[in-house]
């Protein structure tokens, strides 16, 4: 009797288990398998905000005609066989009244054939098309927000659309919606049953750190994440951007891996703000952090010296490693900072980036070992990045003498001759 009585308290047990997770399961992971590196594609906000003049500039309104322009660069110009691959909508891009079913619908002035046509050309291109939209009353620039109710029917749209990627937004909601919606949108997706990245910008809402910040639940419910303020076009905003990142690195590292990463903001290399060797800077601490790749430019007029950094092939290769590991400030010596990140192989991507503004280049005396980079009693190729240079072989305690620009970067790629 008792050992029977033991039985049904299990089965009781087991059945309330199995209930509970039943209804956890569905907000509790996003189970689309997309990114297991960090996604790259083009993205409309930072160099094309919400400009809905289409009169007085067709060419770069939010309009259909931008986005296919650019898929049209992305699938002639290299950028998608380099990994390139979405081309993604920002706000603006909606009429300011849902239509009669309570769906969301695209301006008909600025997007005439609708946004499936828009997405069956993009993907007739062999590229993926996002869109982007915002938990909340109303987006950022005032267009209409996505509620509770609407979740749902907002995912099936999409999905309906078929849009590949979710920029979900979170300006005029508060943090008992967000902390519901983000992941009611993340179930809602999966429950579209199309495989579509879901870009979270819930933590940049609420400081981008624990506790108010849940890292373990954003990894299972988005696949990307903003922690911090928008992106500008200027040296400022990108070192503050890498400052904050650095600062609360040993929070944010431990967030990013497969399917699942920290981003930093859009890339603005091409754009008007940054010098070359700025823009070095921001694709090699990009690459080093694992971070998406974005870029908001115009890739009708970029010049060679932009597209040559954004399309370098190291630096990509780095950035996609599949480790999938962030790498880390690792060592500060004002106003140098060493940044590294460890790749599959036991290989090595190390930036010296050096924040001074005083118009010196700035030596760096170091050696691999120094660098904290051992394991290979041997010794490692190292190779330099940008300059694409091999510069030699160098045991553990080879010194090596890196000389770097001012609000410049040398990138070091080591590889374990072992
Ligand atoms: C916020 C986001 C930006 C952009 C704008 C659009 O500021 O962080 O990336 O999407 O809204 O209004």
């Amino acid at each position: 009797m008792v050992l029977e009585g033991k039985a049904v308290f299990s089965t009781m047990l087991l059945l309330s288990l199995i209930t509970l997770l039943a209804l956890a399961v569905p907000y509790l992971s996003l189970d689309n398998g997309l990114v297991r590196t960090p996604p790259m594609g083009w993205m409309a906000w930072e160099r094309y905000r919400c400009n809905i003049d289409c009169k007085k500039d067709p060419e770069n309104c939010i309009s259909e005609h931008l986005f296919k322009s650019m898929a049209d660069r992305m699938a002639e110009d290299g950028w998608r066989e380099l990994g390139y691959q979405y081309v993604s909508i920002d706000d603006c891009w909606s009429l300011k009244t849902r239509d009669s079913q309570g769906r969301l619908q695209a301006d008909p002035e600025r997007f005439p054939s609708g946004i499936k046509a828009l997405a069956d050309y993009v993907h007739s291109k062999g590229l993926k098309l996002g869109i982007y939209a915002d938990l909340g009353n109303y987006t950022c620039g005032g267009y209409p927000g996505t509620t509770l109710d609407t979740i749902s029917l907002d995912a099936a749209t999409f999905a309906a659309w078929e849009v590949d990627m979710l920029k979900l937004d979170g300006c005029y909601s508060n943090s008992s919606v967000k902390a519901i919606g983000y992941q009611k949108m993340s179930s809602a997706l999966n429950a579209t049953g199309r495989p579509i990245l879901y870009s979270c910008s819930w933590p940049a809402y609420e400081g981008g750190l624990p506790p108010q910040v849940n890292y373990t639940l954003l990894g299972e419910i988005c696949n990307t994440w903003r922690n911090y303020g928008d992106v500008q076009d200027s040296w400022d905003s990108v070192l503050s951007i890498i400052e904050w990142y650095g600062k609360n690195q040993d929070v944010l590292q431990p967030a990013a891996g497969p399917g699942h990463w920290n981003d930093p903001d859009m890339l603005i290399t091409g754009d008007f703000g940054l010098s070359f060797g700025q823009s070095k800077v921001q694709m090699a601490i990009w690459a080093i952090l694992a971070s998406p790749l974005f870029m908001s430019n115009d890739l009708r007029t970029i010049s060679v010296n932009a597209r040559d950094i954004l399309q370098n092939r190291l630096l990509l290769y780095i950035n996609q490693d599949s480790l999938g590991r962030q790498g880390k400030l690792i060592i500060e010596k004002k106003p140098l900072e060493v940044w590294r990140r460890e790749l599959v192989k036991g290989q090595y991507a190390v930036a010296f980036m050096n924040k001074g503004t005083d118009g010196t280049p700035r030596d760096f005396p170091t050696c691999l070992s120094m660098l904290n980079i051992t394991e290979c009693a041997t010794g490692y190729k190292v190779y330099d990045a940008f300059e694409k240079e091999f510069l030699g072989e160098m045991k553990l305690d080879t010194p090596i003498d890196v000389i770097v620009n001012p609000t410049g970067v040398v990138l070091l790629f080591i590889v374990p001759t072992c």
